[in-house]
């Protein structure tokens, strides 16, 4: 199976953010991860829905917003309005997680949930009819260019087993220190989606890494 690429902007040159988007859409994208910050949730503070609203026409491809922000519910209506396609919430940012997806749905959108690092998959127990995507942190959220943990990917394993084995069309998104080296690694525990952000925006590779990324995750030609 072909995994898909959300580049996150966060390691973007913000002050060229229309181009930044084109360029990797050109570079066979199939995301753009939009990653939102409250100061608060994490210390760091970056983008809200008039960002997402000022990119909407720049691209043709689903806008994936990650919120590491306290009380996402406040950003649904605005972030609907900006033109966002799928919405994806802290499982550690939530009390009523289950109606709050609920609510990110009847906006007409897409809905996750992301996991941090020391947050047990058994939280989603009771959510997935609920659930579109589900988002492994494999860095811990707030900054990019972090290093890959590796003690992530039994968590893709157990998660990526109990999506099949419930035969649910729920994508396996993984975000944190993804590059030629790790990205192997977690589409063979089962990501369907690989985020990446410095490996992508960062570094000297640009966009070329987003077919190197797919064909890591094709199989083997048969001879
Ligand atoms: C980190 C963000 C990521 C970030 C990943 O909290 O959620 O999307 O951009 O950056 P890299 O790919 O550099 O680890
Ligand atoms: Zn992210």
């Amino acid at each position: 199976m072909t995994v898909k690429v959300a580049p996150s902007i966060l390691s973007a040159d913000f002050s060229q953010l229309g181009e930044e988007v084109r360029r990797v859409e050109e570079g066979g994208a199939d995301w753009i991860h939009l990653d939102l910050m409250d100061g608060h949730f994490v210390p760091n503070l970056t983008i809200g829905p008039p960002v997402v609203a000022s990119l909407r026409p720049h691209t043709t491809l689903p806008l994936d917003a990650h919120l590491m922000v306290d009380h996402p519910e406040r950003l649904f209506e605005p972030l609907a309005r900006a033109g966002a396609d799928l919405v994806t919430i802290h499982a550690e940012a939530a009390s009523h997680l289950h109606r709050l997806l609920e609510e990110i749905r009847q906006r007409g959108m897409k809905a996750g949930v992301a996991l941090n690092p020391a947050t047990s998959p058994r939280v989603l127990d009771y959510l997935w009819e609920l659930l579109d995507l589900v988002l492994v942190m494999t860095v811990n959220p707030g900054l990019g260019g972090q290093s890959f943990i590796p003690a992530m990917l039994p968590k893709i394993r157990f998660i990526a087993d109990q999506i099949k084995e419930r035969g649910l069309p729920v994508e396996l998104q993984v975000d944190g220190g993804i590059n030629d080296k790790t990205a192997p690694r977690v589409i063979k525990a089962g990501a369907t989606v690989l985020v990446a952000g410095s490996a992508i925006f960062g570094s000297g590779a640009g966009p070329g890494l987003i077919q190197a990324f797919k064909l890591a995750g094709s199989p083997p030609e048969k001879l």
